[in-house]
């Protein structure tokens, strides 16, 4: 069974250890999180107070990783979606995503969004066939440079 549970601290620090580039860190994390990735600065630049963050394992692997924080009534933002090197292209990617926005619709959220840089193609493929679409960016949402923002319904209309 591959299910999310709320990720630890070590469990976070774990993840890290996937990303082995600053390029890697950068299509991951955004430009916040500073490589090499520094365990002190780690909790702030990942934004994990104000964040709920998700540990996918597949048996006793942990295999996956994702967070979600609320961006006002109406939309939870997805965000530093990654897969273990060794478990990428199994589908647990779908899964992560797919448990991910069903917490979105938990907590009463009709929109999901999430921000991709625009060379990411795995990424951009998992989140187009799981219902994403490019759109503007919110003026409310920081700006970030050679990324798309997308969003997707979590209820039909
Ligand atoms: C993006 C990522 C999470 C995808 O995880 P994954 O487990 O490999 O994805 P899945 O196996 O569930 O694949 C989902 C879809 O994406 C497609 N896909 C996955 N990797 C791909 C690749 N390298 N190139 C093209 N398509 C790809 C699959 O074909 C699949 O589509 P299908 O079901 O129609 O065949 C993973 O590559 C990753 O962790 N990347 C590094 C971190 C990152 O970039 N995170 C995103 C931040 S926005």
């Amino acid at each position: 069974m591959k299910k999310i549970t709320p990720a630890s601290l070590s469990e976070i620090q774990q993840v890290t250890s996937w990303v082995t580039s600053e390029e890697d860190c950068r299509l991951w994390a955004g430009p916040k999180l500073a490589f090499p990735i520094n365990f002190k600065t780690l909790p702030v630049e990942m934004d994990i107070e104000d964040s709920d963050s998700y540990a996918l394992y597949d048996g006793d692997d942990l295999a996956g990783f994702g967070q979600l924080k609320r961006k006002g009534k109406e939309r939870v933002h997805l965000a530093r979606i990654i897969i273990s090197p060794e478990h990428r292209k199994k589908g647990l990617g779908r899964i992560l995503v797919g448990q991910l926005l069903e917490k979105g619709r938990q907590k009463g959220c009709i929109r999901a969004s999430l921000n991709v840089y625009k060379g990411n193609r795995a990424a951009h493929w998992l989140y187009a066939s799981l219902g994403f679409e490019i759109l503007e960016r919110p003026n409310s949402d920081q700006a970030l440079n050679g990324s798309h923002y997308m969003e997707c319904r979590l209820i039909s209309k």
